[in-house]
């Protein structure tokens, strides 16, 4: 069958999105489809009519391609297309009412507000160490670590009017896929700074174990709260939920960040080396994922 790779777009992430995107499709034709790769513009309405694809592969990211948008204009055009739905999708990329679904869910989560830029400029909001983040953004851009005895931070022009403030997790970083019923592994990502975008996407930028060397209650608890969060957001298809475990603090220690809907698929992504792990192949992965499309 015939299936649209739509990936690029103008968001942030559009770089990462055309990593993704091109390493899709490569594995998509690897595994038989026929495949169009198509950088999402204003156009894109025409493109898909032009092409006629029986599946569009999402492989956007960020806002526009991750945040509901491009699922409705899919939904209208009546075309089948990958990962969660409209209302998944919106909800996930607002990390404020993700953790209004999650502690709705009984998942835990670190506390945080949203309020003004200005807001964050003129003083602590909490008390540091605290993490200023836009509220929908994604692969670590625009993500300010403001430690103790540091000064409010001073934001760039292009962070967003409104961002979030949120109390700072201490500990190690995790990350769990899940494919609709079923969360695959804990990765333990280990960086030397913190998994920011470089730390993220250069080759060596961090070193990911899989599965991650855990107690196997805080193991359980992992697999158990992604698949609890992928359920509670309404998600479809593969998602990502990350989360951090300070383990001085035992299972009390282990809260969740956010669920991504739309998980690299770039070469140092988590989600792929997790499927690989589980015996499934990049190939396999991604027609899985097509497999499991709709609208
Ligand atoms: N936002 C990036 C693509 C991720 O979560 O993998
Ligand atoms: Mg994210």
């Amino acid at each position: 069958s015939r299936v649209a790779v739509i990936m690029g777009g103008p968001s942030a992430e559009r770089e990462v999105s055309l990593s993704t995107g091109k390493a899709c499709g490569l594995a998509l034709r690897e595994a038989g489809y026929d495949v169009v790769e198509v950088d999402a513009g204003p156009d894109l309405p025409a493109r898909l009519s032009e092409i006629k694809p029986d599946v569009v592969f999402n492989a956007l990211h960020g806002r526009w391609g991750e945040d509901g948008c491009v699922q409705g204009l899919l939904e209208w055009l009546r075309i089948p297309y990958t990962h969660s739905g409209v209302l998944a999708s919106s909800l996930a990329m607002d990390k404020q009412r993700t953790k209004d679904v999650y502690r709705a869910a009984g998942l835990p989560v670190a506390e945080s507000v949203i309020v003004s830029r200005d807001a964050v400029e003129a003083g602590h909001v909490l008390p540091p160490p605290y993490v200023v983040k836009p509220n929908n953004e994604g692969s670590s851009v625009g993500v300010y670590i403001v430690h103790p005895g540091s000064n409010a931070p001073r934001l760039a022009a292009a962070m967003p009017e409104q961002v979030m403030v949120e109390a700072y997790a201490p500990g190690r970083e995790f990350s769990i896929s899940v494919m609709d019923d079923r969360a695959l592994c804990v990765t333990d990502i280990l960086t030397d700074g913190w998994y920011d975008y470089d730390a993220k996407y250069k080759p060596g930028g961090s070193r990911h174990e899989v599965p991650a060397n855990i107690p196997a209650e805080i193991e359980a608890a992992c697999l158990d709260y992604a698949l609890r969060a992928h359920r509670a957001l309404g998600c479809r298809g593969l998602s990502r939920t990350d989360m951090r475990w300070d383990e001085t603090k035992g299972l009390d220690g282990l809260i969740l960040l956010e669920t991504n809907t739309q998980p690299g698929m770039t070469p140092t992504s988590l989600s792929p080396e997790q499927a690989a792990h589980m015996g499934m192949p990049f190939p396999q992965l991604c027609a899985w994922i097509v497999e499991d499309a709709s609208c």
